[in-house]
């Protein structure tokens, strides 16, 4: 078994900071990052920054509504939020097979929601609020 140790953010320049380490240490030209938490947790955050990181710039929506927003920096980049994803036949016929079948990187909240169409993660990044509003954070590639 092994042991994923914990990192602590205090506030959301330690996400920031944690984005930016997280995507000069990884290619993620063609991986599957899953952020797990809770609502209000910090997921939706934390794919700002990683997008920041990798160059987007301009405003950065939510993906709540449309599932999917789509960025091109030096690679693709899929944020989906699967929260309202409840339809099976809406991963052929809006397309998100076909992004999971291209290379790119794929930042993926509520994975479960999705599953079994999902493919396995490379990276899972948890995500767990403590009761000062730290947040407690593993990685597990
Ligand atoms: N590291 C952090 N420290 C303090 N507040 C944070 C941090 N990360 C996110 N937040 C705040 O928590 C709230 C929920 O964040 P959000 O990223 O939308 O959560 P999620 O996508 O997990 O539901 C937002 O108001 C955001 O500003
Ligand atoms: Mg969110």
């Amino acid at each position: 078994m092994s042991v994923h140790p914990s990192i602590f953010w205090h506030n959301e320049s330690d996400t920031e900071a944690f984005a930016k380490t997280f995507v000069q240490e990884h290619d993620l030209s063609n991986a599957i990052v899953e952020l797990r938490g809770d609502l209000g947790a910090g997921k939706t955050t934390l794919a700002r920054y990683l997008l920041q990181a990798l160059g987007v710039t301009g405003r950065i929506k939510s993906p709540t509504y449309a599932i999917v927003e789509t960025y091109e920096a030096s690679f693709p980049i899929s944020h989906f939020d699967f929260y309202r994803f409840n339809d099976p036949q809406e991963w052929e016929d809006a397309g998100f097979r076909d992004i999971f079948a291209a290379s790119g990187l794929k930042i993926v909240e509520w994975a479960n929601k999705a599953h079994p169409l999902l493919p396995p993660a490379d990276f899972v990044i948890s995500i767990e609020m403590l009761a000062d509003e730290s947040r407690r954070v593993t990685v597990q590639p």
